[in-house]
């Protein structure tokens, strides 16, 4: 059950046993062992390395990630793009500590979460990652205000009353949605709810934040709005953000673009530097007129590449077997 009132969430607001054991301090639980490996790789808050997730159904396997290798750094914003089934949430939820993988490394601010136990996974969860997910109605409880959804985490913080107030207000002036503070999510429209859940995630500061499809259910103009919220908070609290996102329009504002594509990743795009100084004096239709960003392919660590439908038809390659010659310093592939 969930609590009805504030007095009642000390005690219900986790029906999980290990969860609310971790949420009340009973039991001081290893976040996972920061290994000598994962200190190695400290620069980069997020490594995985040869990283597989095979779902088991009935009598069949899917296997949803193939061997992924992906590095992010402290404080960097990445959209992650992809086909539906590609592979996206279920990387996002890795990251979140919500699934396990199959196989492979996966480093999250020097916790190795292949190796984390359960406890382990959920103090992990609880200080190292905030979700924002694309259903509002899965971000925010329907009987609290603005103000409390945003104050919740912040219950077994040992924090006072008064602080607490404090620090869910402050976020939600950051993020502009402090007019609202008193209304319950049936009062508010789905960008708007979007806008507390962003401060709710970001409540019990995390390192790392991970958003699904978090403007896949509002109109362009609240998209538009909540796009230039994480470059914001990504810029002022120099929080790491990762958004799984359909929307192209939101991956032209954000430094890095990763495309997912059968559970691995095949190319990258980069921010054009001087697209990147004029981003904020443009609008959004002169954005659209300008490149933004330069496509390169990933060569994973077997050294192989995936190359796009499109580059093949275009160089009349139309069977299993390419020559590869180097000329000038040039790796070329032809028929
Ligand atoms: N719990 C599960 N059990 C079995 N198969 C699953 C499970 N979750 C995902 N899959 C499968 O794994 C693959 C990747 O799914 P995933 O949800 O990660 O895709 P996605 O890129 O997020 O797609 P979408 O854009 O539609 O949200 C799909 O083939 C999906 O059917
Ligand atoms: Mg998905």
């Amino acid at each position: 059950m969930y609590p009805q009132n504030n007095d009642e969430m000390n005690n219900e607001y986790v029906n999980n046993e290990t969860e609310a054991a971790v949420y009340a301090g009973e039991e001081n639980y290893d976040a996972g062992e920061v290994t000598e490996e994962a200190e190695a790789e400290k620069d980069n808050i997020l490594v995985c390395d040869g990283l597989v997730k095979i779902y088991k159904t009935d009598d069949v396997e899917v296997l949803a990630l193939q061997g992924l290798e992906l590095e992010i750094e402290r404080g960097e914003l990445v959209a992650i793009i992809g086909k539906s089934g590609s592979g996206k949430s279920t990387l996002l939820n890795m990251i979140g500590g919500l699934e396990k993988p199959t196989a492979g490394r996966l480093y999250v601010d020097g916790h190795d979460l292949f190796a984390m136990s359960e406890k382990g996974l959920v103090e992990y969860r609880r200080k190292s990652v905030g979700f924002v997910w694309q259903n509002s109605g899965q971000n925010l409880f329907p009987y609290f205000t603005a103000l409390q959804n945003v104050e919740a985490p912040l219950y077994f913080d040992h924090m006072s009353q008064k602080a607490r107030r404090e620090k869910a207000m402050g976020l939600l002036k950051m993020i502009g949605i402090d007019h609202k503070a008193n209304s319950y999510p049936a009062q508010m429209s789905g960008g708007e709810q979007q806008r507390v859940a962003i401060a709710v995630a970001l409540a019990h500061d995390p390192k790392i934040l991970l958003a699904d499809e978090p403007t896949g259910a509002v109109d362009s103009k609240t998209s538009n709005m909540i796009q230039d919220i994480f470059r914001k908070i990504n810029e002022e609290i120099g929080i790491t953000i990762i958004i799984v996102t359909h929307d192209l329009s939101l991956a032209n504002k954000v430094s890095r673009v990763i495309m997912i594509s059968d559970g691995k990743i095949s190319t990258e795009k980069i921010m054009k530097e001087k697209y990147r100084q004029q981003l904020d004096n443009m609008t959004t239709e002169s954005l659209a007129a300008v490149e933004s960003h330069e496509e390169y392919s990933i060569l994973d660590k077997a050294r192989r590449v995936q190359l796009s439908q499109d580059a093949l038809e275009m160089a009349g390659i139309d069977s299993n077997k390419v020559r590869v010659e180097v000329k000038d310093g040039k790796i070329i592939i032809s028929k």
